[in-house]
């Protein structure tokens, strides 16, 4: 693997059972305070154009814990875009990246623009690239979801995940796990929020995956129900709430990639209550992350 631009970039189960083994022998090794250099002498650069909590602290955690060093860099920080016409600020992004790259040794990015962003990133700068969010995917967040999991049942691969919200880039995060772990999945999305067709017809070959616009429908049965932010005000039925978690397995879990907005896309009940694990998924970004640059970094 060179970058993680999306979780297509995780070729193989192979890959990333590799990733899982090793996040969980961080996590252990880090409580038991024995976590050995392996970023030492390297710079990892994380550019922000969007706010971020869990991303860019537990990157900036995960790095200097591993003897790694972080420069964060917001949009403003840089010459971004390319010059406007009659001006002489800014600079393609071409050249940002080779100049960047020539001094990092790794690159994570959260654009403000589009998912082209971090294919321009990953495709002139030397060095690996990592999305950070984009409109297209959140790699780093579904596979610390699918780590999450891990931890928790015995047999994940073989869980039903039920993804209720409006975000397409953990909707689309969660096909690309489909299409390597054949999980079960349904997604109940809003009318008017699509995924990409041809991703679904591929997951839909490989697994057992469907699109619904009633979350009710979409969730009976399911032993994983997970949430997200919504980016538009949440849809009539989309409320995680006890009624609709009530059509679930008994033994369900529940993630939510956070930030919550309690009452809107979650109740506080069921963020708080014994069935949703989402403060253990967002301590599992740090050594999902950490596993995920040595991966890329190499030895
Ligand atoms: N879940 C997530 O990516 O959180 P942040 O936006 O705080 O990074």
């Amino acid at each position: 693997m060179r970058h993680l631009r999306t979780t297509l970039d995780v070729v193989d189960l192979k890959t990333l059972e590799g990733l899982l083994l090793r996040a969980q022998e961080l996590k252990r090794h880090r409580v038991a305070r024995r976590l050995a250099p392996t970023l030492s002498g390297r710079v990892i650069g994380m550019l922000f154009e969007k706010p971020s909590t869990r991303t860019r602290v537990s990157f900036e955690a995960g790095v200097k814990l591993l003897g790694g060093a972080t420069i964060v860099l917001q949009g403003r920080d840089l010459w971004l875009g390319a010059p406007a016409e009659g001006a002489d600020t800014g600079e393609v992004l071409r050249d940002t990246a080779r100049v960047l790259g020539s001094s990092l040794d790794a690159l994570v990015v959260r654009p403000h623009g589009p998912h082209a962003t971090v294919e321009e990133l990953a495709r002139h700068a030397a060095v690996p690239v990592v999305n950070g969010l984009s409109d297209r995917d959140h790699p780093c967040q579904v596979l610390t979801d699918l780590f999450t999991l891990y931890e928790r049942r015995e047999r994940p691969y073989e869980s039903k995940v039920c993804f209720v919200g409006d975000s397409v880039a953990i909707a689309q995060g969660y096909l690309a796990l489909a299409l390597l772990t054949g999980w079960e999945l349904r997604l109940a999305l809003p009318v008017g929020v699509d995924v990409d067709a041809d991703l679904l017809k591929r997951a839909q070959a490989r697994a057992r995956v469907s699109l619904h616009r009633s979350p009710s429908d979409a969730i009976e049965g399911a032993d994983v129900v997970s949430t997200a932010a919504w980016s538009r005000p949440v849809a009539p039925g989309f409320c995680v709430d006890d009624a609709l978690l009530q059509r679930a397995d008994d033994d369900v879990t529940v993630l939510h990639s956070l930030p919550a907005h309690r009452g809107q896309e979650i109740t506080d009940d069921v963020l708080e209550g014994s069935r949703s694990v989402c403060f253990q998924q967002a301590q599992n970004r740090l050594p999902v992350q950490q596993a995920l640059l040595e991966h890329l970094l190499g030895p």
